[in-house]
């Protein structure tokens, strides 16, 4: 059975990673690969159900946190781990870096708590690391005022997105901070440039692995 190939996605919100997974899943299906599309928060029933209250229910900071991760571990759990085993490919919509980016950036959370929580969500002991993370990380950076500007005029905006500039400031930092920890496993596509551009950079980082033709 081949390895299965873990990658995430993420961004501000207003970066415009939603068409491009939609467009690596196709190109990947196209490649032979099994293509298992999911999100954070949610991917499970009840990581769905945690996702309804914390993108919109004000909540404490911890709380918020806390339920980012009981939500991450049904879905590790019960979608990412089994897709994995099988060697499928799983395509997930954020993960853990937008805890560190929204929690620890955003909100100004802790960052040694959400590392410990880290360890304890995503302990998987079969791993050399013992830690499951992506194989590929996509962030597709922009410009908050850009964001901002693509978000303006959107659909109803929920808890996080109608923040203010300045909150993506430093949920940018957060990512940023993130690739710098671990640059190998990040891909930084800028993501101010035309869909074209963009799409062809996501489609190089992919290949760069060898992972597509
Ligand atoms: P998003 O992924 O942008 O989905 P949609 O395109 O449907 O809006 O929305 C998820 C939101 O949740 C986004 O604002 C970031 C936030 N979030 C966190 O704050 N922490 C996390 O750990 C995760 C996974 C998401």
């Amino acid at each position: 059975m081949s390895a299965g190939l873990f990658i995430s996605f993420e961004g501000i919100d207003g970066a415009g990673k939603s068409t491009h997974i939609a467009g690596l899943a196709e190109a990947l299906r196209a490649a032979g690969r099994t293509v298992v599309l999911t999100r954070e928060p949610g991917g499970t029933p009840l990581s769905e159900q945690l996702r309804a209250l914390v993108l919109n229910d004000p909540m404490d900071p911890l709380t918020e946190a806390l339920l980012m991760f009981a939500a991450r571990r049904e879905h590790l759990l019960q979608v990412i781990e089994p897709a994995l085993g099988r060697g499928d490919t799983v395509l997930c919509d954020r993960f853990t870096d937008a805890t560190f980016a929204y929690q620890g950036g955003g909100r100004g959370f802790d960052a040694e708590v959400l590392r410990t929580l880290e360890t304890w969500v995503q302990a998987v002991p079969a791993l050399p690391t013992g830690l499951r993370q992506p194989d590929l990380t996509l962030w597709f950076d922009l410009a908050p005022q850009e964001a901002a500007r693509r978000l303006a005029g959107a659909r109803a905006p929920d808890k996080f997105e109608s923040q203010p500039v300045e909150f993506f400031r430093r949920v940018a930092a957060g990512y940023q901070a993130r690739r710098d920890a671990e640059p190998g496993r990040f891909a930084r596509i800028d993501a101010g440039r035309p869909r074209e551009d963009v799409w062809a950079d996501v489609r190089g980082a992919v290949q760069a692995k060898g992972w597509l033709p």
